[in-house]
């Protein structure tokens, strides 16, 4: 075995994922991957070039001709999709009520899944999604599958909305989250569940470090076995 492995984060919209994802990438040098950024870089896409978001075939054009990157730099990851910083437009409102509807779209899937396991073909990749480890990443080593109460989630996010300026409603944000999760996870295509052999983690209480941890220890003892 390499000396590197694939780690797949899976869960509903605001679990801990990307928090913890990046966090374990930093520690053992592995990279990163915000599944969750390419299907709201297309949804981005649709409003800037007013597609349709039911028009699959017309969304797939896009994805074709305005490849998605991910750069690092001293702020942390960056997201590019047709020549422009997209990294903070991706998690406006507009992207976020309606990035699931494209997400449920096969045609769509199948494009970003092909990009995905590009990425992740020569390991140590961190990746994070609803269904890395059910369909992206079969083979994935460690597979995670990180769950929170709503009421947790709907906290975490409106903390971290309020920290990068985006006005929210409380309420709101649970009501958008549990509508979200109930999409995501009843949708026809790769719904989000969790893989057999996926370890589950209630993060509910539980701090960062604490979750960071228990994954890389979970990642160390696969390391180990060889
Ligand atoms: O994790 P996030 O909130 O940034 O994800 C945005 C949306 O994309 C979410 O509604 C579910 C969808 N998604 C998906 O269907 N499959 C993935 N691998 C990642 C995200």
């Amino acid at each position: 075995m390499s000396d590197k492995l694939n780690i797949a984060i899976d869960g509903p919209a605001s679990s801990g994922k990307s928090t913890v994802a990046k966090i374990i990438a930093k520690d053992l040098n592995y990279i990163y991957t915000d599944t969750g950024a390419m299907y709201r870089s297309v949804t981005y896409l649709a409003l800037k070039y007013q597609v349709d978001f039911a028009d699959e075939k017309a969304l797939v054009e896009l994805i074709q001709r305005y490849p998605i990157t991910f750069k690092q730099s001293k702020e942390g990851q960056l997201v590019f999709v047709d020549g422009e910083d997209v990294t903070t437009a991706i998690r406006l409102p507009e992207v976020t009520q309606n990035v699931s509807q494209v997400a449920a779209l096969k045609a769509v899937r199948q494009k970003l899944v092909q990009q995905q396991q590009v990425i992740a073909k020569a390991k140590g990749v961190v990746m994070d999604g609803r269904d890395i480890g059910t369909v992206v990443l079969p083979d994935a080593e460690v597979k995670i599958f990180l769950v929170a109460s709503v009421d947790e989630r709907a906290q975490r996010r409106y903390k971290e909305n309020q920290e990068k300026g985006i006005a929210c409603d409380y309420e709101e944000l649970k009501e958008a989250i549990a509508k979200r999760d109930y999409y995501d996870s009843h949708r026809e295509n790769s719904p989000l569940k969790q893989a057999k052999d996926a370890i589950l983690i209630d993060t509910t209480g539980m701090s960062i470090p604490e979750v960071v941890l228990a994954i890389e220890t979970i990642a160390k003892e696969k390391l180990n076995q060889g």
